[in-house]
């Protein structure tokens, strides 16, 4: 029998008896294994690096409006690459913002811009006292540590559903005026995988918030990060909040980390007139303008919207085989036992997966003895609890195939361990 939830206890002891003694032959091995962070690998780093030497001469260096990029200035960004994102975010050129060399420094700096200076003609955050964050979970690390920065947000857990995340406590949730904004990963969310139904996006598109300074954080990072030839599509969430009267409610966020270069690619935010102008009063302080070379390499490397989407052609070729194993050992090793589940991904850099409650921790604390290392257990919530003690974060992307398979089965056996001593009440 191999659900281990009806086994008997002597099958059940049986059973941990030999996964333990496989589990010591791993140890053995001393592996040094690492699914933590969702990072590209060295295959898909070389992907883009003839754009490092793309601009040869001064005349490259001219944008289409004749600016010097090597010079000062243009603080929102080239208009070539405010078409670009514009096309990435699905909105118009004059609502783009075009940043420096993350996303994740844009959503801080709009949260800290918020905080000090206010939005929607209400006073800053900072000046109100406790204010809340809905947060949906599992979610992004960071995203929490942005709003867990802040000492005066408390982050409140909205749970994922296979559609988003649950509407009717959103909806509830914004009728209270201390309720300032909320997180989303609304295509391959992170760590899920899960893109936003059509009616969960109707629904953020016609909130109406108590507050008139709640803003929804949509951060777009995998918007054509498409693993299938059958991707999950998004509706458009400015489109629909135009039809609503409600364009001031979100700001939306994306960059090329995972297109290009993280670290050194280039990210845009996109939003209202009403929101781009408090967010520039601000950004004209904090810089003159932000790397044009950067944008122009990017544009000259790609010519356009379509030169992006047949890089990430090239992404997919590298990352399916990866995702695809992902599923199959956790399908091979897990789909009877009833001891864990997830969720397949058509795009992202993760797989979710969650374990027996209370066994998450002790999960990931056996694969980091047996040398494998994974994102910390509750990371994927606020404040790093996760109440369930449930949910693993994987990371397909770096290890090559041979070092990912290892490190799947060690995760599955672990898995297999820390239930089987859960139902044993070891
Ligand atoms: C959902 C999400 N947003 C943002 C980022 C970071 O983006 P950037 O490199 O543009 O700062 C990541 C990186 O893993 C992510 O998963």
């Amino acid at each position: 029998m191999s659900d281990y939830q009806s086994m008997d206890k002597n099958a059940l002891e049986s059973e941990l008896k030999n996964l333990k003694a496989e589990y010591e032959d791993y140890k053995a091995q001393g592996l040094k294994l690492n699914m933590a962070r969702g990072v590209p690998s060295t295959a898909q780093l070389e992907l883009s690096l003839p754009m490092l030497d793309i601009l040869k001469s001064g005349s490259d260096c001219l944008s289409v409006s004749g600016a010097d990029c090597r010079n000062y200035g243009i603080l929102d960004g080239i208009d070539e690459a405010k078409e670009l994102f514009a096309q990435m975010l699905g909105v118009k050129p004059e609502n783009v913002f075009i940043g420096g060399n993350s996303s994740l420094n844009m959503m801080f700096d709009t949260i800290a811009c918020f905080s000090e200076n206010g939005i929607g003609g209400e006073d800053p955050w900072l000046l109100q006292g406790k204010i809340k964050f809905l947060c949906p979970a599992p979610g992004y690390d960071r995203h929490f540590g942005v709003t867990g920065f802040f000492k005066n947000i408390e982050m409140i857990t909205i749970p994922m559903t296979e559609n988003g995340p649950d509407m009717d406590m959103v909806e509830k949730y914004v009728e209270d005026p201390t309720v300032k904004g909320i997180w989303c990963v609304p295509k391959y969310s992170n760590p899920d995988g899960i893109t936003y139904s059509d009616e969960t996006v109707k629904r953020f598109a016609a909130l109406k918030p108590a507050a008139k300074d709640f803003r929804i954080m949509w951060d777009n990072a995998y918007c054509i990060h498409d693993l299938t030839d059958t991707p999950d599509t998004l509706l458009n969430l400015y489109d629909e909040c135009l039809k609503n009267g409600n364009e001031d409610l979100p700001i939306m966020f994306c960059s090329t980390s995972k297109i290009t270069f993280p670290g050194s690619g280039v990210a845009a935010l996109a939003a209202s007139k009403n929101n781009l102008d408090v967010l520039k009063s601000r950004y004209k302080f904090q810089t003159i303008g932000y790397d044009k070379l950067n944008m122009l390499r990017h544009i000259r490397f790609f010519n356009n919207y379509e030169g992006v989407v047949a890089h990430m052609q090239k992404h997919k070729a590298i990352l399916a085989p990866k995702f695809e194993l992902v599923i199959n050992k956790l399908t091979e090793e897990l789909g009877d036992k009833n001891i864990a589940s997830w969720h397949k991904p058509n795009g992202g850099y993760f797989v979710s997966v969650n374990v027996l409650n209370g066994c998450a921790k002790k999960v990931v604390a056996l694969c980091k003895e047996a040398g494998i290392n994974l994102t910390g257990a509750g990371a994927t919530y606020p404040y790093g609890i996760d109440p369930n003690d449930s949910n693993i974060r994987i990371a397909p992307s770096f290890p090559p195939l041979d070092e990912l398979a290892k490190a799947l089965d060690i995760f599955c056996l672990c898995t297999k361990i820390a239930a089987a001593e859960k139902l044993l009440d070891k």
